[in-house]
């Protein structure tokens, strides 16, 4: 770890053609949850968390259209909702950035201006298919029976005099790179599809420009003002406008960029493990440490969708389950690669499970026997110098070592692995609530053997405070409550934490 590192991460930005639904909160939770991560292990300041809107293009258009609006207080209105869930859902962004902000314009203008000149950027008469709501280009092999092979809506012919941005020229320096670097798209699997593409296929040159009177709402091209920039084209330089600038010579200089951890999922990989680096190189700009790319939460098999209107509000699940329950479902239940399920059912039964039964119980019985005990006192003991027997040895280990083993599943080359970290942390609480079990400290008090229960009272109090201080990326105001509850020396316990959920929907308290 060198002196001066720092910790850049992004989220897609998603498009305001329609309300966030959980597959949107998703990504930004994951992101939240490594921002926070880093920002204990690094200090906040050398953390930056970027996220916000894309707001140009077809989509924006025609949605902004069909409500009777201008597009720009079209894309006001969604920008808004994405912010308010994002302050709903505790998420700690440093900078939102909206495309449609003069400063990212700027920018995308003179990236424009640069590869143009360097004469990456030319002009040609496009034709072929074309897919308005994806806003891709198909050709005819592609477009089996005139639909577009990605979501399998009807393509339209279009001719047109349009710029080109030279892909092809940098098919071979990204197949390289892409194999030197074998962090730079994790998972391994999806490595490998690009990878493979990269080598069936001969990269044809990016269209990056829309006629003006096909599609006015975009940014004009700097060298032709009867076009505007491809959306895709402009919104992938967020990442970079938001955090430098071009000094005279064209050279780009950030205090954040490359980027450490670019997320999204796999509908958007292409863009962002081909067309993204070849645009930083012509830019003569560093390519991102690593795009970490998800799965899928799909409704009964199918992807959750804007336009297969299968989508849940994130809203509606943080309010009747609790912000940090729907926190902790998200990353817990699925390994982070992998497509999964979305199911209340399933919300449930980790709430009953890991949060009432294991984590919500530990606390609630941890405090209800320092009451009972010590008036609340926590007895002053040195775990680390007590003698315990092998189960107690083996939890003092395991507090000194979780956050290590934590820090290593979250890692970009472990995949950000959410769920095996948080496993690893519900081995500790397991074990204590086992120890509490096997050791019955209710026996101990009736025996009088006070030397041991203050040390297990005690050890038993540090399970708590490891565990409430390293779910905080994850669980931000469960971790304030434990931290509340715990004080200083003496505690103040509070209600239980996750009272179980009957499955008649009604809750009682957890028993002790
Ligand atoms: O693609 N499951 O925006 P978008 C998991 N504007 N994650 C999901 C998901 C699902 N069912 N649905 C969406 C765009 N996501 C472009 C990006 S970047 C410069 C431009 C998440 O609104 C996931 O991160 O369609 C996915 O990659 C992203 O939202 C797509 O959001
Ligand atoms: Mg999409």
């Amino acid at each position: 770890m060198t002196m001066d590192k720092k910790f850049y991460i992004t989220t897609p930005l998603y498009y305001v053609n329609a309300e966030p639904h959980i597959g949107h909160s998703y990504t930004t939770i994951a992101a939240d949850i490594l921002a926070r991560r880093m920002r204990r292990s690094l200090g906040a300041g050398r953390v930056w968390f970027l996220t916000g809107t894309d707001e140009h293009g077809q989509k924006i258009q025609r949605a902004a259209a069909q409500a009777g609006i201008e597009p720009q207080a079209f894309a006001d209105g969604i920008a808004r909702k994405f912010k308010d869930l994002w302050a709903d859902l505790g998420i700690s962004y440093d900078d939102f950035i909206r495309t449609t902000e003069e400063r990212h314009k700027q920018f995308v203008r003179r990236v424009l201006e640069i590869v143009y000149q360097k004469g990456d950027i030319y002009q040609s008469t496009y034709e072929g298919w074309y897919c308005s709501p994806c806003e891709s280009f198909w050709t005819e092999e592609q477009a089996v029976d005139k639909l577009c092979p990605d979501c399998r809506r009807p393509v339209e012919h279009i001719a047109e005099q349009n710029f080109f941005f030279r892909l092809s020229k940098y098919q071979d320096w990204l197949i390289s790179y892409i194999e030197e670097h074998p962090d730079f798209v994790r998972p391994v699997i999806r490595r490998n599809e690009v990878l493979s593409f990269l080598r069936q296929n001969t990269l044809t040159d990016l269209c990056i420009s829309r006629p003006k009177e096909r599609l006015s709402w975009g940014i004009p091209l700097p060298f032709s003002p009867g076009h505007v920039t491809y959306v895709w084209f402009d919104a992938l330089i967020n990442y970079i406008s938001a955090v430098g600038e071009f000094d005279a010579d064209g050279v780009y200089r950030s205090k954040w960029w490359p980027a450490d951890v670019q997320l999204m999922a796999k509908d958007i990989l292409r863009q962002h493990a081909i067309y993204w680096p070849i645009m930083l190189r012509a830019l003569g700009i560093e390519p991102p440490h690593s795009l970490l790319v998800h799965g899928w939460w799909l409704i009964n098999d199918a992807k959750m969708s804007k336009s297969r209107g299968n989508v849940v509000a994130p809203l509606d699940m943080s309010k009747k389950y609790g912000v940090d329950v729907y926190r902790y479902f998200l990353v817990r239940e699925v390994p982070f690669g992998l497509d999964g399920n979305f199911s209340e059912e399933a919300i449930v039964k980790r709430f009953n499970g890991d949060l009432a039964n294991d984590l919500g119980n530990l606390v609630f019985r941890t405090l209800t026997m320092v009451e009972k005990y010590y008036n609340g006192n926590v007895p002053a003991v040195d775990i680390g110098a007590y003698r315990f027997d092998e189960r107690g040895a083996e939890i003092v280990r395991l507090i000194g070592g979780i956050d290590g083993l934590m820090e290593q599943s979250l890692s970009p080359a472990q995949d950000a692995n959410f769920s095996a970290a948080l496993e690893q942390l519900w081995g500790l609480i397991n074990m204590a609530n086992k120890y509490v079990e096997e050791t019955k400290p209710w026996n101990l008090a009736k025996e009088s053997k006070d030397e041991q229960l203050r040390a297990f009272m005690r050890l038993l109090v540090e399970v708590i405070r490891t565990a409430g201080s390293l779910i905080e990326p994850f669980m931000p105001g469960t971790a304030r409550s434990i931290k509340e509850q715990l004080g200083r020396d003496t505690i103040a316990k509070g209600a239980p934490l996750f009272p179980r959920i009957e499955t008649d929907g009604k809750k009682r308290t957890e028993k002790k």
